[in-house]
């Protein structure tokens, strides 16, 4: 703990030691992109990097935060959190304390320096920031979250005050996984399993592709993406005579696939698009569990450049950059499969590799992207992880 930056900080700037390390990891997930927030399967897992805070008291209820990521010391009352967002990186601890407060007592506040170790986007740094500094509120408040609500009220906090309506997966992943273990999770009645890697499974390393583009959900396409799933859900009820009630409540999830492919020629084509990546990648993380419980990394593999695939040509959410990294990693030896990591508007793509090839695969996905984007030099970066255990509250 003693060589994190952040601990290094705060004792330069507090001339004592930190009372407390919180830690959140940041998450992959190879497959169920962008089916949380209409209910569907996701696959995740969180890696060995993540979101790291020195903090110590703060008696008085003040919180005083520095990042080493962003200018602007963050500063305000745990009992005083502006009601609308400010629209920098603090906001993400303004929700936080915000959403906490509705339910629990906060008298104690904070001050320390937080510190993300790698570069954002793509790895859901927004909600890790949120957990480890929730979970630290929680500490010095004295208030036991369960692992649920823990999820629940981070992915509110992002929801009503950052203002990025995303669904459960990252908090799910970043709480929930296990080393080592799969996050098989069905986020339309919260249930999961940890599937185990399968002691017959090749070996494996998990490889962040950064971009060079860092990103901002709130304002890529995020929120109309998920707009065009609903209108597609609200209009295949309507054609197909089901029982439907608030807009608001429509999620592909409630559509079933075979009405899908009875009405889906009656759907523009964007929202027939959207739905299709919906079913399409509902039935891989259904696949991906049971290739994962089979230790058949190559199966695997192919399910997750499959959804790239899709992610590119139905669901339409990529950027040139990324998506030419994708078409990259389809043809490099030794990536099992790959693609966008999260919302894939920018930031970065991840890939499970094959352990002896990583040099290989730095090396070609390098000089292939930087001959394309010379002017990334210096911003796209390489990195090996593995799979890590999430939260431990
Ligand atoms: C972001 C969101 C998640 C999820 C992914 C795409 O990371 O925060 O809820 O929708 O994008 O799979």
């Amino acid at each position: 703990m003693n060589d994190l930056r952040c601990t290094a900080a705060f004792r330069e700037k507090y001339n004592r030691e930190p009372d407390g390390i919180a830690f959140c990891p940041y998450r992959i997930c190879p497959l169920g992109a962008h089916v949380d927030h209409q209910y569907g399967k996701i696959n995740g897992l969180a890696i060995n990097y993540g979101i790291h805070m020195a903090y110590s008291v703060k008696k008085n209820g003040v919180v005083e935060l520095s990042s080493l990521n962003f200018p602007k010391r963050a500063q305000f009352h745990v009992r005083s959190v502006p009601d609308e967002k400010v629209g920098d990186w603090a906001d993400h601890l303004r929700g936080a304390t915000k959403v906490l407060s509705e339910k629990y007592e906060l008298r104690y506040g904070l001050c320390g320096v937080i510190e993300g170790s790698l570069p954002i986007g793509g790895l859901s740094s927004s909600a890790a920031v949120i957990i480890a500094f929730m979970t630290a509120l929680c500490k010095l408040n004295g208030i036991q979250l369960s692992e649920m609500e823990l999820v629940m009220m981070s992915k509110k906090a992002e929801n009503e005050y950052v203002g990025v309506s995303c669904g459960k997966l990252d908090q799910s992943c970043e709480v929930f996984c296990r080393k080592d273990s799969l996050l098989y999770m069905d986020t339309k009645d919260d249930s999961y399993e940890l599937i185990p890697v399968n002691p017959a499974m090749k070996p494996y390393s998990i490889a962040i592709f950064f971009s060079g583009l860092e990103r901002s959900l709130a304002s890529s396409k995020y929120n109309m993406r998920q707009d065009e799933c609903k209108a597609a859900a609200y209009a295949l009820m309507a054609h197909s005579g089901m029982d439907y009630g608030k807009f608001l409540d429509a999620r592909l999830r409630d559509v079933p696939v075979e009405v899908f492919e009875e009405y889906k020629d009656c759907l523009p084509a964007a929202w027939r698009k959207r739905a299709e990546h919906y079913y399409s990648e509902t039935a891989r993380a259904e696949a991906g569990a049971k290739a994962w419980r089979k230790g058949d990394l190559d199966a695997y593999g192919a399910l997750i450049f499959e959804s790239g695939y899709s992610s590119v040509h139905n669901y339409e959410s990529g950027c040139d950059e990324l998506i030419t990294l994708y078409g990259i990693m389809t043809e490099t030896e030794g990536i099992y499969g790959g693609r966008f990591s999260g919302a894939g508007f920018k930031g970065c793509c991840m890939a499970l590799i094959d352990p002896d090839y990583a040099e290989g695969i730095e090396r070609q996905v390098g000089e292939k992207y930087l001959k394309k984007y010379p002017g990334l030099e210096g911003k796209y970066s390489f990195h090996i992880c593995k799979s890590a255990d999430g939260v431990i509250l």
